[in-house]
C-alpha cells in the first residue's frame, strides 16, 4: 500500500522525507512525490517509476522548505502516471495532499465539485479530496479538512499542508494506519514505524476519525469533530528489518494476518445503498455483458485455484457455462472463442506471461476480455477490455496468501455482478451474498487465532513423505490450494484432490500414518466428504478435517484431528478454508527451515514462457 511521510522542523524537510520513502520502499510501489513548503509557496514534484526517478527529477529543484509531505504510491484509482503520484493539488496549487486508502464515494463528490468549477488533473480518488479540501477553505486548514472529511465514505490516512500556513501540516486518519512522533527539532507523520526509526522510537499511532495538527515542536490530537483527544503510544525497538515486516518473522506471515484488511479492501465501495453492485472500473457496457453466452477463466498457480473457485460460482448465480483453462496452456489448444465469449484473467501482478499471452490470444479471437488483477496499470491490466482490482495491497511474499483471498472475493463480486446486469438473480439473494462477504473479514480474523493448534498439526506431518488434501465442491480447489503452498514453500510433496475422484486411483497412495487433509464444511456434499474421510481413514490415514463450527464432534468421530471455521454460505467457504492451510504450509517450512519469502526455484512474476 501507499507509504506517506510528512516532517515540520528546524531543518529543510526534503531530506527527513526522501528517507522515510526509501524505508517504507518495501512495501511495494509505482511512483512517488514531494510537496515542500516554502515561504508561501508550495513546489510538488512527483514522477513515475522508483524514488531514484524521483530524485533524478528533484536534482533540477531547489526545496528548501522546513515543511514538507511525501509519498509512495501503490496505484488504485488511475495508472502509475506522474499526473497520478501524489501529492495531488487543489485548482490554485496553494493546498497539498498525500493520501493512503481509498475513498469510496470520491465520483459522486468529483462530479458535485466539477459542476462547483473545480479543474482536475488526475484519475485519482484522492485529487478529489484536495479540491473538497479547498471548497471549505477559507484561512483556516484543520477546519477544512474536518469539513471535507466529514463528506468522505471510505479509508484514509492525509497529511495536508496550505501555503497560507506555513509550519503546519494536519493529519487524519480513517481505517488506514498513521503514526506521528516528535524528535529533537521536528516532529512527523507516516503509515509506518519503519519510516521514523531514524528520527525517534516513541511513535502515537493515531486512531479512527481524528485529526492532528504537526508543528515542530509537538502535535496536537482531536477529534473529527474538534473534542481533545489521544492516540495510542508506542514503543518500537525492532530493527528496521522487523519494522519493514512490521514485527512479524517474515513477510509471509505479515501478509497472512493482513488478509482481513486485504478483504475488507477488496470490497470497499463495491456496494451500493440500492443493493446494486457498482463495480465502476470494468468499463464493459452492459449490452456485452448481455450478449455472453459463455465464459473462459485462463490463470496460473494461485490465480487459477481463485478461478476454479470462481467457476462454481459464475455458473451457480449466472447459468453462464465456465470452462477454466491453466493459461500456459489455452492457446495452443484451438478453443472455441468468439465476440460472445467472455474470458476472465486472474493475476495478482498482472504480469504473468501466460496469462498475458492468453489474454492477447483471445481478444484477437474477438472474444471479451476482463482481467482480474491487483497491480493496477499492469500489462494485463492494459491489454484487458476491462478490469477489476482486487486491491490486496503489494504481495511480497512469492507464496500468495491476501492476493489469492482477494481474487476470491473479487471474482465472486465480479459473479454476482454479471448476475446482476443479466437480470438472472433476485435481489435478496445478491443481497443475502454481499451481506456475508461482509461478514469475511471479521471471521478470517477469527480463523488466524486456529494458529497454535494448527503448528501443533505441522509437527506432526513436517517429516512425512507426502501430504494428501481433498475437497469437493469448491473445496476441491482449496485443496489444490493448500497443496501447492506446502509444495512451494516447505518443498515436501503435496497432492491436491477431488475426494470423490480418491478412490479412481489416488487412494492406492494412502497407508498408515499418510497426512489427508479433508476440507468438510457445510455444504450440500458434506455427507459424501464424511463418506470419503471414511474410506481413507479405513486405509490408515492421519485425518485432519476443516468443518464448520458447530460440526466438530460429529467430524472428530471419523478424523484425527479437526479445525472448526465459521459458517458461511457454502460459495464464500474457500476464503475461510484457506487460512489455515496457509498456516499450515507456513509452520511445516518454518519447521524445515525453509526460506519462507523466497522458495527456491520460484520468482513472484514469472514472465517467461
Ligand atoms: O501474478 P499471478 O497471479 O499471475 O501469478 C500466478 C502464479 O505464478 C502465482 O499464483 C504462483 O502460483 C504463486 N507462487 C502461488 O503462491
Amino acid at each position: 500500500m501507499c507509504g506517506i511521510i510528512g516532517v515540520v522542523g528546524d531543518e529543510p524537510a526534503l531530506p527527513a522525507i526522501l528517507d522515510g520513502l526509501r524505508r517504507v520502499e518495501y512495501r511495494g510501489y509505482d511512483s512517488a512525490g514531494v510537496a515542500v513548503l516554502d515561504g508561501a509557496r508550495i513546489d510538488v514534484v512527483r514522477k513515475a517509476g522508483k524514488l531514484d526517478a524521483l530524485e533524478k527529477e528533484l536534482a533540477s529543484h531547489a526545496l528548501d522548505g522546513h515543511t514538507g509531505i511525501g509519498h509512495t504510491r501503490w496505484a488504485t484509482h488511475g495508472g502509475p502516471t506522474d499526473q497520478n503520484a501524489h501529492p495531488h493539488t487543489d485548482c490554485t496549487g496553494n493546498i497539498a495532499l498525500i493520501h493512503n486508502g481509498i475513498i469510496e464515494n470520491y465520483l459522486e463528490l468529483r462530479e458535485r465539485l466539477e459542476r462547483d468549477g473545480h479543474q482536475f488533473a488526475s484519475e485519482t480518488d484522492t485529487e478529489t479530496l484536495a479540491h473538497l479540501i479547498e471548497s471549505h477553505f477559507s484561512g483556516d486548514l484543520t477546519a477544512a479538512v474536518r469539513a471535507a472529511l466529514s463528506e468522505v465514505e471510505g479509508a484514509f490516512s492525509v497529511g495536508v499542508i496550505a501555503a497560507e500556513q506555513p509550519g503546519l501540516i494536519v493529519a487524519a486518519k480513517r481505517t488506514s494506519p498513521l503514526i506521528v512522533g516528535k524528535s529533537d527539532g521536528a516532529t512527523f507523520l507516516a503509515s509506518d514505524p519503519t519510516a521514523l526509526i531514524a528520527h525517534t522510537r516513541d511513535m502515537v499511532h493515531v486512531l479512527d476519525d481524528q485529526v492532528v495538527e504537526i508543528r515542530k515542536d509537538g502535535f496536537t490530537i482531536t477529534t473529527l469533530a474538534g473534542e481533545p483527544a489521544e492516540g495510542n503510544p508506542i514503543h518500537v525497538d525492532w530493527d528496521t528489518q522487523a519494522a519493514e515486516k512490521a514485527g512479524y518473522d517474515t513477510f509471509m506471515l505479515k501478509e497472512i494476518y493482513e488478509q482481513p484488511d486485504a478483504v475488507a479492501d477488496a470490497l470497499r465501495g463495491r456496494s451500493l445503498p440500492n443493493d446494486m453492485l457498482a463495480l465502476d472500473e470494468l468499463r464493459l457496457a452492459e449490452e456485452d455483458i448481455r450478449s455472453v453466452d459463455k465464459v473462459f477463466v485462463v490463470a496460473c498457480g494461485s490465480a487459477f485455484h481463485a478461478g476454479l473457485v470462481a467457476k462454481y460460482a459464475i455458473e451457480h448465480w449466472t447459468r453462464l457455462p465456465v470452462e477454466i483453462e491453466i493459461a500456459s496452456e489455452f492457446r495452443y489448444r484451438d478453443p472455441v472463442l468468439d465476440r460472445d465469449t467472455l474470458v476472465i484473467a486472474v493475476s495478482q501482478s498482472g504480469e504473468t506471461i501466460d496469462t498475458l499471452e492468453a489474454v492477447k490470444y483471445a481478444r484477437e479471437q474477438s472474444a471479451k476480455v476482463m482481467a482480474v488483477v491487483n497491480v493496477v496499470g499492469s500489462s494485463i491490466a492494459r491489454e484487458a477490455d476491462a478490469v477489476l482490482y482486487t486491491h490486496a495491497g503489494p504481495e511480497i511474499a512469492v507464496a500468495s496468501t491476501k492476493a489469492f483471498l482477494a481474487q476470491v472475493v473479487g471474482l465472486k463480486l465480479l459473479a454476482l455482478y454479471l448476475a446482476q446486469v443479466r437480470g438472472v438473480m433476485w435481489p435478496q439473494d445478491r443481497r443475502r451474498i454481499v451481506e456475508d462477504l461482509h461478514k469475511l473479514p471479521a471471521m478470517i480474523a477469527q480463523v488466524l487465532k486456529l494458529r497454535p493448534q494448527v503448528r501443533e498439526l505441522a509437527e506432526h506431518i513436517a517429516n512425512s513423505p507426502t501430504v494428501l488434501f481433498m475437497g469437493r465442491h469448491v473445496g476441491y480447489p482449496v485443496a489444490l490450494e493448500g497443496a501447492l503452498k506446502l509444495k512451494e514453500i516447505s518443498y515436501l510433496h503435496a497432492e491436491g484432490l477431488a475426494a470423490g475422484e480418491m478412490k479412481h486411483g489416488p487412494i492406492a497412495l494412502v497407508e498408515d500414518g499418510v497426512p489427508v487433509v479433508a476440507v468438510a464444511t457445510q455444504c450440500h456434499v458434506y455427507q459424501k466428504v464424511l463418506s470419503n474421510i471414511q474410506e481413507v481413514k479405513a486405509r490408515g490415514a492421519y485425518v485432519i478435517a476443516i468443518c464448520s463450527v458447530g460440526d466438530g464432534e460429529e467430524v472428530a468421530r471419523h478424523a484425527d484431528r479437526v479445525l472448526e471455521v465459521p459458517r458461511i454460505h457454502e460459495l464464500l467457504v474457500p476464503a475461510l478454508v484457506a487460512v489455515p492451510l496457509q498456516l499450515l504450509a507456513y509452520e511445516v517450512a518454518t519447521i524445515r527451515g525453509r526460506d519462507v519469502d523466497q522458495p527456491r526455484n520460484l520468482a513472484k512474476s514469472v514472465t517467461v514462457e
